[in-house]
């Protein structure tokens, strides 16, 4: 195991009702002016937004509302969030909704104390140094952003999506209430639960050796999904069912199943430029590349594959012949994002073989600089992975 500094001090509010506390933490987070952010909609017609801000003006905080978030967030609207700020003296930044909005308020907020353009955060020109403090109320289990430190944004000018990081953007607390994802349309409810499990695969595929009880937490949280999956979607309104997905969401993400090991994160980039190009949903984007990159990489560690098929998914490990139980795990992995609705190639989201070339030169991928992770990328074996994915 490699040694690691885990600090992830979110607070996380859970359950029903949860929301009511909202006001009351922005107040021990030192906030006192708010803006409430917020996406397309969903939380207006499920109500909400109307819960939210009823225990803000519970807890005498004023604020001021900017909502139209569109899923795969712009950076238009982060400038607008960013100008809104500065004229209202905002000093906290609540995020009400799912990944999209979450990231785009956490754009914001390190874009508030910064002189330059926020998209030097984005572009890799500059480093995040601070931040206003955000909370989130979380209406989708995804994405993972009200615990982890990253935002992503798409560039309006160029569809570049990319991604920003530091400690201080981690959110200060987050209310989950299972209660609020039991509107998500089922499309929405297995996007989500695909990059959940991807959030997992991207550490559990690592070539750190003894890393024992990460593995055990990774494999724990992925049999979790496999199992509530099938019951919300046959149910929405399943609570329980609901509850256990939401926070495998965020367990797995706030990095707890990832330290102390080296993580992959190369099929999220290579999807991220698919929902970027496309503006597909992320977890659709995922559910046609992981598989796909697991495919062009399982013979760097057979033994690694294998365990993931046996341990996840209950094949039957073939001693005599590894590399088939490794393969059974990859088509098992498959099968089970087909039953759940979600897409398996390039054309099932629109995407087209002929961007290929376009989709790996947005990557910036080269020969003399290859991508590490778990195997080392090549533009070729990227191009490979997209064509494996047609
Ligand atoms: O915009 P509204 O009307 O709210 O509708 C949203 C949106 O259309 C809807 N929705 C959310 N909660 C709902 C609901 N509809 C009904 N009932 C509810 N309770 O769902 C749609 C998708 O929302 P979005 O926020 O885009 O979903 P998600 O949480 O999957 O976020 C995806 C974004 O997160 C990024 C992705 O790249 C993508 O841009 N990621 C962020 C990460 C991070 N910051 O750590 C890591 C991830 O790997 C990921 O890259
Ligand atoms: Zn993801």
């Amino acid at each position: 195991m490699d040694n690691f500094t885990f600090w992830s001090p979110t607070l996380f509010e859970f359950g029903k009702g949860s929301e009511e506390k909202t006001g009351e933490l922005i107040r021990l987070f030192g906030g006192s002016k708010v803006l409430v952010h917020f996406g397309g909609g969903s939380v207006k017609r499920n109500g909400v937004l109307a819960r939210v801000e009823d225990s803000l003006c519970k807890a005498g905080l004023p604020f001021v509302e900017l909502g139209g978030v569109k899923p795969n967030p712009r950076s238009g609207l982060v400038y607008e969030g960013i100008a809104l700020c500065r004229k209202e003296n905002v000093d906290f930044i609540l995020a009400v909704g799912g990944g999209s909005v979450i990231d785009s308020a956490k754009a914001i907020a390190i874009g508030v104390p910064y002189t330059g353009d926020f998209w030097d955060f984005y572009s890799g020109k500059a480093a995040v140094k601070s931040s206003l403090p955000i909370g989130t109320v979380l209406t989708i289990a995804a994405a993972g952003s009200e615990g982890s430190a990253g935002s992503v944004i798409t560039q309006e000018e160029t569809n570049l999506k990319r991604a920003a990081g530091n400690e201080c953007m981690r959110p200060k607390f987050s209310v989950l209430n299972p209660a609020f994802t039991c509107t998500l349309p089922a499309y929405q409810t297995a996007c989500g639960i695909t990059d959940i499990m991807a959030h997992v695969c991207e550490r559990y595929f690592t070539n750190t050796r003894h890393v024992e009880t990460t593995d055990r937490l990774c494999e724990a949280v992925l049999k979790a999904v496999i199992e509530e999956a099938p019951k919300v979607l046959a149910n929405p309104n399943d609570y329980e069912a609901r509850a256990n997905i939401l926070w495998a969401g965020t367990i797995a993400h706030n990095d707890l199943c990832g330290v102390g090991r080296t993580q992959d994160w190369n099929s999220h980039d290579i999807e991220h430029e698919l929902s970027g190009l496309y503006d597909v949903a992320h977890g659709a984007g995922l559910s046609v590349i992981m598989p796909a990159w697991m495919q062009h990489v399982y013979q760097h560690d057979i033994p690694r594959f294998a365990q993931f098929a046996v341990r996840v998914w209950g094949c039957d490990m073939h001693f005599d012949d590894p590399e088939a139980t490794a393969k059974e795990g990859i088509a098992r992995f498959r099968a089970f994002l087909t039953a759940i609705g979600m897409p398996a190639t390039f054309s099932d989201i629109g995407a087209k073989a002929e961007d290929i070339p376009i989709l790996v030169k947005n990557l910036g991928v080269t020969e003399e600089k290859p991508r590490a992770g778990f195997m080392q990328l090549a533009p070729h074996d990227v191009e490979a992975i997209y064509r494996l994915a047609l």
